[in-house]
């Protein structure tokens, strides 16, 4: 198994194949270009949606592209084991879902995958902080989780910043993603609050070029890491 890419000061953009087309996830995967994409995985308990298992994950396996399974579940501890079996490369839960999460998250690392936690725009991102040292990747959701397509919140940035500013004093090294309403306007706010992986779906597979779309965004992105 490959081992999850480490954060290395680029802001990576992660396509969300919530907007792929569900017909021909393989396809749109292969033609976004996608290094890093994100598996929005629904148990239509958690959030009002249900989208794919175990299976769909090991069928989109492959060398060139890593995946993380985004678990938006109510039993990530029933879960998070299947979906690091089939291959994901990161296995990330809500910590809403899982109020004690060390045992899961070094669960997931003993075995070579790489653990993320996840919280919701309600979350205070101090519920976050007692549990960095055991990430490998921290995701604040700008957009409430359940469906692509919904506007960014720009209140989040300032977990994002508190994220980044934690992380970079305690020298963790762990991704700092956000995941939703991301697009070319929205992700150089993202990336100067202090994101480094910006999963984003309707703005690459709504696209014409989904691959160009990706590369417009993660430009924008790094162009706006320049100035800050
Ligand atoms: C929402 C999902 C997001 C969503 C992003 O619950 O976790 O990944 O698909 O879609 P856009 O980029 O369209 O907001």
């Amino acid at each position: 198994m490959k081992r999850p890419l480490r954060p290395d000061g680029r802001v990576r953009v992660v396509p969300s194949l919530l907007s792929a087309d569900p017909g021909a996830l393989r396809r749109d995967l292969d033609r976004s270009g996608a290094r890093w994409a994100s598996l929005d995985v629904m148990d239509g308990h958690f959030v009002p949606n249900l989208t794919y298992g175990p299976s769909a994950l090991k069928a989109l396996r492959s060398g060139a592209c890593r995946l993380d399974a985004h678990l938006m579940v109510s039993d990530p501890v029933r879960y998070a084991p299947l979906f690091a079996e089939a291959g994901a490369d990161w296995v990330v839960f809500h910590l809403e879902a899982c109020p004690r999460p060390r045992p899961l998250l070094r669960a997931l690392r003993a075995r070579g995958t790489g653990a993320g936690l996840a919280i919701k725009p309600k979350t205070p991102v101090s519920a976050l902080l007692p549990f960095l040292a055991d990430l490998d990747l921290a995701l604040v959701m700008t957009v409430e989780p359940g469906f692509g397509g919904q506007a960014f919140m720009p209140k989040m940035l300032s977990k994002v910043r508190v994220l980044r500013r934690e992380l970079d004093r305690r020298g963790l090294k762990a991704w700092l993603q956000v995941d939703g309403g991301i697009d070319e306007r929205t992700a150089p706010a993202a990336a100067s609050a202090g994101a480094d992986s910006l999963v984003a779906g309707s703005a690459v597979f709504g696209a014409r070029d989904p691959a160009a779309a990706a590369r417009r965004i993660e430009k924008a992105a790094q162009k706006a890491l320049k100035k800050s």
